[in-house]
């Protein structure tokens, strides 16, 4: 079997390609091998820190069931699983509920075999379907969660400039990966760009992630025909802000972003409020974006780490407090990341956004 062409091959042989299409690219090729989450690879998400994560967002999922009428079946539906720890710690919590056990149908959108064959191993034989896209799960009311989803997806940027924005593309320069600009001004840009960027001064960097906004937009229009619930958690400002955030990490440290493309993953911030805009346009509420450790105290994560705790022997108790601290301290992960829930015109706050 031949090699798969390099990016480096592809650029010289193609031109430059824009930063969007660099990074949908590199994170494909890094999330075909598996990529590597957790403690011994190159970065650590909360239901990986902690099994109490998922729990609360079982009893969440539990509660909006039962406000949606107890349908049977729920689509129950996470995407990019990772390598399923999440939905495990899910799982065995609504399984504590019989009926809303048994409504649960189970769909995972993954696009990463190599993360299809774990999360199949962390379901145990629990019945499931994956899908490459959310539009293949199937009709019906909705159950939604998406942790450290959104910030995979590619975002194309834009530089200001004197005569209007210019794209940035990833081009080669003496032999290696480069950022570029496109030669003339895009003239759709302004179109695009949240209110907030169109005044972002002179050579500023700006961002926006349309795979995003038209996921956004579907599953809020699913939830407004078939009704349901979503909830997204991830990082990045609360109000669309200018500037790069574009990221790469390996082994847990920040890492050169054209370096080594598909060796370490590429993320960027997640504009909430444009992202929050676009879903109240297609017709559902929206509760936040709340920060992580906000809401995860309202959920209760204190008493439960507290009963865990009590049960634990003295290393496994240290553990878990410090998990517990490491999602809720603001100076951790608890105020960088926000939750963000889309449900029905008419649902009432769900659990953590009552006050918000
Ligand atoms: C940062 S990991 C998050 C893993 C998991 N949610 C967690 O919290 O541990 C991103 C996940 O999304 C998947 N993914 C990335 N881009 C995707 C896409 N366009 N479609 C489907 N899955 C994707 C990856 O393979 C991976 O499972």
């Amino acid at each position: 079997m031949s090699e798969p062409e390099s990016l480096e091959a592809l650029i010289a042989r193609q031109g430059p390609i824009p930063v969007e299409r660099f990074m949908g690219l590199a994170n494909a090729a890094y999330y075909a091998q598996g990529a590597a989450i957790g403690r011994e690879g190159d970065f650590i998400t909360a239901p990986e820190i902690s099994q109490v994560f998922g729990e609360l967002i079982g009893a969440w999922l539990f509660a909006q069931w039962q406000v949606l009428g107890a349908p049977d079946p729920v689509r129950v539906v996470e995407l990019g699983p990772g390598r399923g720890a999440l939905i495990a710690d899910l799982l065995r919590v609504a399984a504590l509920r019989p009926a809303f056990a048994k409504a649960i149908d189970l769909h995972l959108v993954e696009t990463s075999k190599a993360l299809r064959a774990r999360q199949k191993q962390a379901l145990g034989g629990r019945p499931a379907r994956w899908h490459d896209s959310f539009d293949e799960v199937p009709e019906g009311p909705l159950l939604l969660v998406a942790n450290e989803f959104l910030d995979a997806l590619p975002v194309r940027q834009w530089v200001r400039r004197e005569d209007g924005w210019r794209e940035r593309l990833v081009g080669v320069a003496d032999g290696r990966l480069a950022f570029q600009e496109s030669p003339d001004p895009d003239p759709g840009a302004p179109a695009i760009l949240a209110s907030a960027h169109q005044a972002a001064p002179l050579g500023v960097i700006v961002e926006h992630c349309p795979t995003a906004h038209a996921l956004i937009a579907k599953i809020a229009q699913r939830i407004a025909r078939a009704g349901g619930y979503a909830l997204f958690i991830d990082y990045g400002p609360a109000a669309s802000a200018p500037g790069d955030s574009l990221q790469a990490v390996r082994r847990h440290r920040p890492a050169p972003i054209l370096e080594r493309p598909g060796r370490a993953d590429l993320t960027a911030h997640v504009d909430f409020q444009a992202l929050a805009e676009t879903a109240g346009l297609a017709g559902v509420a929206v509760f936040g974006p709340l920060g992580q450790g906000v809401w995860l105290e309202r959920l209760g994560i204190v008493l439960r780490t507290q009963a865990l705790i009590a049960r634990a022997p003295p290393d496994t108790a240290h553990a878990l407090a410090r998990a517990t601290q490491r999602l809720i301290a603001p100076t951790e992960m608890g105020t960088l990341f926000k939750t963000m829930a889309l449900a029905p015109k008419t649902s009432p706050p769900p659990p953590g956004y009552e006050v918000s």
